[in-house]
């Protein structure tokens, strides 16, 4: 058995910056109100002209993860895409992305776990290292949320959280059993998948707005729903259960946490996890402010640019936590 560890990171946003002032126009809402709430003070969004698809932005930052691994493309053995918001409703955006960053004919895997998707990626990316069936798998994190969206004042509640980009890892075999990611802990419950959801999905490369003006403007299956108080609450305890899972499980305490990074569902969820685990601002990662929620994209830029800011050492211990639509909440236990 080996242990697996990421050996590259890169992340990639759109350069189209949307301020919470900039929502003001297009729906009745406020930047005191969107601050308060999630902490959110801007979030990326395509603009209606732009490339970038969830494909092409996962491509993106994975072509930076593998040049910082130090790797060649053709030396990934698999690709593992996390997304909610894939191109096509099928097939999924991994084999756009083998097909994008020409990698020789790998196996190309798609998660559907919404905000926990980039750590159940990394735990299935894990156990295929541990086997020594692959040596370097690429999984990535990749959300054009901006396009599924409604903008207006019915889908504020929901809109104003959501925001577009990618970020990626390359996790190669470690040979050292006490380096690497430690354990993962996934879980599920599937009673609640109406709490967070899309009903309809959103077809092809088509804007909703666009198909609500050729089908019934007041059809809103096709824009996400989110009993936001319901998933705050089950938030804050799923993430304190599943850390502590995951530092029990490795016999650890939670003062040998050197740098959390929790998904960026909002400020105030991280806020509460920081409070309960009595971690310092320097041992915690938020940039929430800057992107919004990125859904399966928000761990791998946050712990990219964490990582570029000098904020990760190696021997380091590193908590990744998540939680989402599903419910599905999930940690990753890392001796960087
Ligand atoms: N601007 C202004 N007013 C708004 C907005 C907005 N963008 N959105 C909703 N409102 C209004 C509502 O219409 C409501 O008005 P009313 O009292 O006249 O009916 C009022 O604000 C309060 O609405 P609530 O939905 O009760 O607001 P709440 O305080 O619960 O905040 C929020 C909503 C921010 C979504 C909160 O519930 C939350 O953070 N939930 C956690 C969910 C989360 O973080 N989701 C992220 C995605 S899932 C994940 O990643 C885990």
């Amino acid at each position: 058995m080996y242990n697996s560890k990421i050996i590259g990171l890169g992340f990639y946003v759109p350069d189209n910056i949307v301020t919470n002032d900039d929502l003001t126009k297009i729906m009745d809402t406020s930047d005191e109100w969107v601050q308060e709430r999630t902490g959110i003070k801007e979030r990326r969004w395509i603009t209606e002209g732009s490339d970038d698809t969830t494909a092409t932005m996962g491509a993106k930052a994975a072509k930076i993860a593998i040049e910082r691994a130090g790797i060649d493309k053709d030396d990934i053995d698999f690709i593992i895409l996390a997304t909610l918001s894939p191109d096509y409703y099928f097939p999924g955006p991994g084999v756009q992305i083998q097909h994008i960053l020409d990698i020789k004919t790998v196996g190309a895997l798609d998660v559907r776990n919404q905000c926990s998707g980039f750590v159940y990626a990394l735990s299935v990316a894990d156990q295929y290292i541990k086997t020594g069936m692959y040596k370097n798998i690429l999984v990535i994190g990749s959300e054009l949320h901006s396009r599924g969206l409604d903008k207006t004042t019915r889908g504020r509640g929901v809109s104003v959280i959501f925001g577009d980009g990618a970020g990626a890892v390359v996790l190669s075999r470690e040979e050292n059993p006490k380096k690497g990611i430690l354990s993962t802990h996934l879980h599920s419950q599937g009673e609640f998948a109406e709490e967070l959801t899309v009903i309809a999905p959103a077809m092809g490369k088509r804007w909703v707005t666009d198909i609500l003006k050729d089908n019934d403007p007041d059809d809103i299956s096709y824009t996400p729903y989110m009993n936001g108080q319901f998933v705050f609450k089950n938030a804050v305890v799923r993430f304190n259960e599943v850390i502590m899972e995951g530092l029990l499980t490795n016999n650890l305490k939670k003062e040998d946490i050197d740098m959390l990074i929790p998904h960026q569902a909002n400020l105030r969820i991280s806020q509460f996890v920081q409070k309960k685990f009595a971690l310092t601002d320097d041992q915690i990662y938020n940039n929430i402010m800057q992107y919004g929620n990125t859904t399966a994209a928000s761990i791998p830029i946050a712990l990219t640019e964490a990582w570029e800011q000098g904020k990760i050492k190696e021997g380091d211990l590193v908590v990744l936590a998540a939680f989402g639509s599903g419910f599905t909440w999930a940690s990753a236990i890392i001796r960087w």
